[in-house]
């Protein structure tokens, strides 16, 4: 018998306010047009004043319990994905834990940019298999919107908030690939990367909480090439190939790099979730996001083979190979 974390809940939330890329040829030198073309990105949602990232994580996961038909004390631990929290601490998760009425269990954030949620899942995962937790709550939260240079048009046009959650629970398996839940995963970062993607500030540095600063094209180049090796690498750990996937679950970062990433893997586009013209880029939320959205549009169902690849600030990136 294996242990799998397999899948039984699914949510997401959007702030309310929706921003047009005509908004942005108000104040910067660019247009609709550009964004679309370059990006795929038609709107992203921005979160209003005082509302900050555990409220949005608090909306996720409370649609997560209600898909799952659980109540907040029937978690054990919450894993947060996160780059943009509420206060340097108390972590996120925490505060989620507060917002959503569980007394009991525990909860903490993970970092790693655009690629959080892959090893936010990878470590729920291990929780879930190792015997600490029966179900853990996985959630991709984010205000990008609060670290945005609103005159660096190279950037501010590609982010957005958001918030996705996941409900893992502890099921018996046979330990082959046909088992529900998380099958492998393949995590990477690498450091001398740092300078294409980070944040100008900090606690221990300037004191300031920063803007995002981006080499926007050597990183697309870097993208594409790693994103389709991480995906390969998490499937060929279970002895799959590409064309056992049912959907990529990509991170929304770019139109052009998703698809450069599905045609290096030789997956068709009608089997990847793109949620990027509706979202913009949500980092760590993304993928939560786009799986709540792909079973909420009847794509993604019960037992369908799903790789979630993702790379952000780090560099980091990774895969996640799971059965749904
Ligand atoms: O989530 C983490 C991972 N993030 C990513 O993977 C993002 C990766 N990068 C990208 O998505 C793309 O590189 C961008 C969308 C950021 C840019 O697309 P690109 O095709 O790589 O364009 P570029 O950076 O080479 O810029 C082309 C031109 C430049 O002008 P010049 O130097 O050719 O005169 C830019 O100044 O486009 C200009 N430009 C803009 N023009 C109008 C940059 N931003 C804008 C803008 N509007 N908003």
């Amino acid at each position: 018998m294996t242990t799998r974390a397999v899948v039984i809940g699914v949510g997401h939330y959007l702030p309310e306010r929706v921003v047009p890329n005509s908004e942005f040829e108000q104040t910067l030198d660019t247009t609709d047009e550009w964004i679309r073309s370059r990006s795929g990105i038609e709107r992203r949602h921005f979160a209003a004043e005082g509302e900050t990232t555990s409220m949005l994580g608090a909306h996720a996961a409370t649609a997560a319990l209600k898909s799952a038909g659980l109540a907040p004390d029937d978690i054990d631990a919450i894993v947060v994905a996160t780059s943009t929290p509420d206060l340097t601490f108390p972590s996120v998760a925490t505060m989620i834990q507060e917002k959503i009425g569980m007394t009991r269990g525990f909860g903490f954030d993970v970092q790693a940019v655009c690629a959080g949620f892959i090893y936010a899942l990878t470590n729920a995962n291990a929780l879930v298999v190792s015997g600490q937790a029966k179900r853990v709550m996985v959630i991709g939260a984010e205000t990008f919107s609060r670290i945005m240079d609103w005159t660096d048009r190279a950037t501010c046009v590609l982010f957005g908030d958001g918030a996705g959650a996941l409900i893992l629970e502890a099921q018996a398996g046979s330990g082959t690939t046909q088992d529900r839940g998380v099958l492998s995963s393949d995590l990477n970062s690498d450091g001398r990367y740092r300078d294409m993607l980070y944040v100008d500030g900090g606690v221990s540095s300037t004191g300031t909480s920063g803007k995002l600063r981006m080499q926007g094209n050597p990183l697309f180049r870097q993208a594409v090439e790693k994103l389709a090796s991480t995906a390969t690498a998490a499937l060929s750990k279970v002895d799959l190939d590409d064309s056992a996937v049912d959907w990529i679950v990509p991170h929304q970062a770019n139109i052009r790099i998703i698809q450069g990433t599905a045609k290096k893997l030789g997956v068709p586009m009608e089997r990847v979730i793109v949620t990027v013209q509706d979202h913009g880029n949500t980092s760590a939320a993304s993928i939560p996001l786009a799986m709540s959205v792909g079973v909420a549009q009847g794509k993604i169902k019960k037992g369908d083979l799903l790789v979630a690849e993702a790379i952000g600030g780090g560099l980091a990136w990774g895969a996640v190979a799971l059965r749904w």
